[in-house]
């Protein structure tokens, strides 16, 4: 379990939405996986500074041009959907559903088929800086724990869900709710008895409109009493949202629904909320559910243009999600250029409206996507005491750089023309885990 490690060079995370915290003359000292250390060198000698920690590790030091960042957080993506990606943006998400997807994941009642695909989406979300995901699975017990396993072996960080789905499937993917809610049982219990401190399992109604109110209250009793995280949609869609009024006559509007079914809790992120109402704004704040911004998602299955500043500002915490394969790529990098985007177009049709930039949107993907996951006492950022989950990367293109960069100037370098190219190690509890794929 030992893993120690010695980073010395610039490094920058976020401590506030506001602004990054640069240490440009920096060193980042682990121990068992977490960080002990984390500040300016000030003319210190690294070596003694080590030995007083009682850390022996030989020193990485950063070459011009590199920077050491937080892991990035996917708090939204669906790993079975993964064969899919890229295909069938012809459709808007009902129909996407029903043509795309629902048929794509009943392939993973074949757990070697599921072996096989997972294996891979772990390391892809790996070399892409994902060192924590939130995924969907799918309705099949034995195909998610494998996720599960393949997270443990891969070594990434996960929050994983079988997904329960009881009603308005009209292809052979669903489940009675007897079964769905006795499967979640026996995946919560086989996650735990994985006994890894990297993987949890969360419970996943896909949405309003494949669980009726009998199976969510059951699964919010679950989640209650074992204090699991939740997981599913919202206000995605204006047709879904029509469909869900239509559904529950009874409820004022989408958050209501899961608010009566008792899953909005301060461990629920919900993905999408593109088209949420104040009143919905209002609640989600109070119960302390988080959203995941799916930005790439919404584009492609033109859902709509999510205003993120509105939701942060009614006191709502925003994570990314890359929600493959509603988005096309596993890349945060590729969701953190989406919201500044989508936010840039957001600000045409507001007067006063100032866009997000580069620094906040940073912070949604490791910060504030830890925060959203309820796990910013866990990772997130370099504190001390913190597990020590990072990326090393190389700014871009070096040969372009004529005058010499500062390492915010690296940070935009990265972030506006990185790809994963750029990403040279990956760490989740100080363990190298960036793999070929
Ligand atoms: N709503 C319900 N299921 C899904 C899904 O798989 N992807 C997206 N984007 N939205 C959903
Ligand atoms: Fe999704």
């Amino acid at each position: 379990m030992e893993s120690s490690a010695v980073f010395i060079g610039p490094f920058i995370h976020s401590e506030r939405f506001e602004r990054v915290t640069v240490v440009d003359d920096g060193i980042v000292i682990v121990k068992n996986g977490k960080v002990v250390l984390a500040e300016a060198l000030r003319g210190r000698d690294a070596a003694s500074l080590c030995s007083s920690l009682g850390v022996v590790a030989p020193a990485v030091v950063l070459r011009p041009g590199q920077l050491l960042l937080p892991g990035f957080v996917d708090a939204h993506l669906h790993a079975p959907q993964f064969p899919n990606a890229g295909l069938g943006y012809d459709k808007t998400l009902l129909d996407w559903l029903r043509t795309y997807t629902f048929p794509l994941e009943g392939r993973y009642s074949d757990a070697e088929f599921a072996a096989k695909v997972y294996d891979a989406v772990v390391r892809r979300c790996l070399s892409a800086g994902t060192t924590l995901a939130c995924y969907f699975a799918t309705i099949h017990t034995e195909s998610s724990l494998q996720l599960a396993r393949c997270a443990v072996r891969a070594g990434q960080r996960a929050l994983i869900g079988k997904v329960n789905m009881n009603i308005n499937s009209d292809t052979a993917y669903n489940e009675s709710t007897q079964s769905s809610f006795d499967d979640t049982h026996s995946f919560v219990d086989g996650v735990q008895q994985l006994q890894s401190s990297l993987v949890q399992a969360v419970v996943t109604p896909r949405f309003a409109l494949s669980c009726d109110m009998d199976l969510m209250k059951k699964l919010a009793d679950l989640a209650r009493s074992r204090n699991l995280h939740v997981q599913t949609h919202i206000s995605e869609n204006m047709g879904e949202i029509e469909a869900v009024r239509a559904t529950y006559p009874q409820c004022a509007n989408y958050a209501e629904v899961y608010d009566r079914a008792g899953l909005l809790t301060n461990k629920t992120i919900l993905a999408h909320g593109v088209h949420l109402l104040e009143e919905e704004l209002r609640l989600l704040a109070e119960r302390g559910t988080a959203v995941a911004h799916c930005p790439a998602s919404n584009t492609c299955l033109r859902s709509g243009l999510c205003d993120v500043r509105r939701l942060l500002e009614a006191g709502i915490t925003v994570a990314l999600g890359t929600d493959v394969s509603g988005g096309p790529t596993p890349c945060i990098l590729d969701a953190i250029r989406a919201t500044l985007d989508t936010s840039i177009h957001v600000s045409f049709s507001k007067k006063n409206y100032e866009p997000l930039n580069y620094q906040e949107v940073f912070y949604l993907a490791t910060l504030g996507g830890a925060k959203a996951l309820a796990m910013d006492d866990v990772v997130g950022n370099f504190q001390v005491g913190k597990e020590f989950d990072a990326l090393l990367v190389s700014a871009p293109d070096p040969d372009l750089h004529f005058e010499s960069l500062d390492s915010l100037q690296l940070l935009q370098k990265f972030l506006y023309c990185g790809s994963e190219r750029n990403i040279k190690e990956v760490y989740v509890q100080g363990r190298p885990v960036k793999q070929a794929f």
